[in-house]
């Protein structure tokens, strides 16, 4: 296994251009198995999420070609129903393959996703959405079995006890698609990205409205055909891009962003005191001046994003004064913490608040990634600590940022990989 190296004190300078959404791209790529057409993606990340992916696809009896951000889905061989537990459990997003599958095939054998290092992660929403749509869903050997006759609309409310679920309205939204008659569902996610899927769906002639609000509608048609479509840029990358350039004090032109995407970010970094030129798909971000600190409460879209939480920590964490960060989507999202105070943070855990009392400077040290963006958190911090950070584990930071390490290397900061 790899670990990255990080020398801090280095300010980022110059321009970076954001890669196409992975939250997006995932989604998408499920709902290729909705045709047996072909459809052309763009502006694919090659991450690892986005290959493993690409391989429960084949494993399905797709055929994939992925090269220079584009990939192209085709039928190869009769469609299998079966997504298997090697690949589903290293990766939550292949779960919803479920919705397309049961959709065209009118049954689907699905592994359920292990949980993960930031929550429990059920799928019970999920389920509750398959079960309306008239399909019967039994739980075997750590495999969900589903099967309908005919699928039939319904009217689904989809809230649960933390807000929206984006992968159980994607899921559900996509087995609509063919459903017969109108579905509603009521508390459906927000996020771009499940707006991104809908579009995509709708390229493939689905019938739907009112994505990217908590009210979709879907009308349900007889069969898709194949789409070209291109993925919306990575919102948490470029926050992570933003971040980057304020805890280094540096000056960075982030491209390919949009930043309606990131209003409850850009929000909170401006009245903490970053200095932000805003245009359509760029944002300009220096630091001005001494930043204050700031309190965070992570809500489902439009709200603060759990995914940018880790990240805002480092930052707080170098913020004179203290900042209060609430994780209210996944109240055990704190691995981070531990790895921070090891670099000479203050932040002290009590339940889903995080209290961080900013320090002078951290102090560089071997420390360990445990999940996506908590390995984007310790870069962050890694590049302002005194001296050299070392992060192990770094397959999870693979897992979501695309050529990481050359788009920081590029922006100055000193930054390379060694054996472990
Ligand atoms: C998506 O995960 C993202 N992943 C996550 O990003 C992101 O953190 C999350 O949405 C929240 O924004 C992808 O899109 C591939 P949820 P998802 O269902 O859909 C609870 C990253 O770092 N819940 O919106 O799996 C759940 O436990 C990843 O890129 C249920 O209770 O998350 C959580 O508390 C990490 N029952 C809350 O809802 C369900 O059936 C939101 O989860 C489903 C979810």
């Amino acid at each position: 296994m790899d670990k990255l190296l990080i020398e801090g004190g280095l300010k980022l300078r110059g321009e970076v251009t954001i890669s196409g959404a992975k939250n997006s791209v995932l989604p998408i790529l499920a709902a290729t198995l909705l045709t047996e057409d072909a459809c052309i993606i763009k502006g694919v990340p090659d991450l690892r999420d986005t290959n493993t992916m690409l391989k429960i696809l084949k494993s399905l009896g797709k055929a994939v070609e992925f090269d220079k951000g584009v990939v192209i889905v085709t039928q190869a061989k009769n469609a299998n129903y079966v997504a298997d537990y090697k690949l589903v459990s290293t990766m939550r997003a292949s779960f919803c393959v479920l919705g397309p599958l049961l959709a065209r095939l009118k049954k689907a054998k699905v592994s359920l996703p292990g949980g993960c290092i930031i929550g429990v992660r059920p799928v019970d929403l999920h389920l509750k959405g398959m079960r309306a749509l008239n399909s019967q869903i039994d739980i075997e050997s750590g495999y969900v079995l589903a099967k309908t006759q005919k699928l039939k609309g319904a009217n689904i409310y989809l809230g649960g006890e933390y807000g929206s679920s984006v992968l159980a309205t994607d899921n559900v939204m996509m087995a609509a698609t063919l459903a017969s008659g109108r579905t509603v569902l009521e508390s459906a996610a927000c996020e771009p990205e499940v707006h991104d899927l809908a579009e995509f769906l709708i390229k493939m002639g689905a019938k739907i409205r009112g994505h990217g609000t908590p009210i979709v509608e879907i009308e349900g048609v007889r069969e898709l055909h194949g789409a070209e479509h291109k993925i919306i840029p990575d919102r948490i990358e470029a926050g992570t891009f933003l971040l980057a350039a304020l805890i280094t004090g540096g000056d960075v032109i982030i491209k390919n962003v949009f930043a309606k995407h990131l209003g409850a970010v850009i929000d909170k970094l401006q009245e903490s005191g970053a200095c932000l030129d805003i245009c359509d798909n760029s944002i300009r971000i220096r630091h001005r001046k001494h930043l204050s600190p700031t309190n965070i409460t992570t809500l489902p879209y439009p709200g603060f994003p759990t995914d940018m939480q880790a990240q805002i920590m480092s930052l707080m964490a170098v913020t004179e004064g203290i900042s209060v960060i609430t994780e209210k989507i996944y109240p055990d999202r704190f691995m981070h913490v531990a790895e921070l105070n090891r670099m000479g943070a203050h932040i002290q855990r009590e339940g889903p608040h995080a209290i961080v009392s900013g320090v002078k400077c951290l102090s560089g040290a071997p420390v360990m990634a445990s999940d996506l963006r908590a390995s984007a958190c310790l870069l962050l911090a890694g590049l302002v600590a005194g001296g050299k950070t070392s992060i192990s584990r770094i397959y999870h930071l693979e897992r979501g940022y695309e050529n990481i390490e050359e788009k920081f290397r590029n922006l100055g900061a000193r930054i390379w990989r060694e054996k472990e």
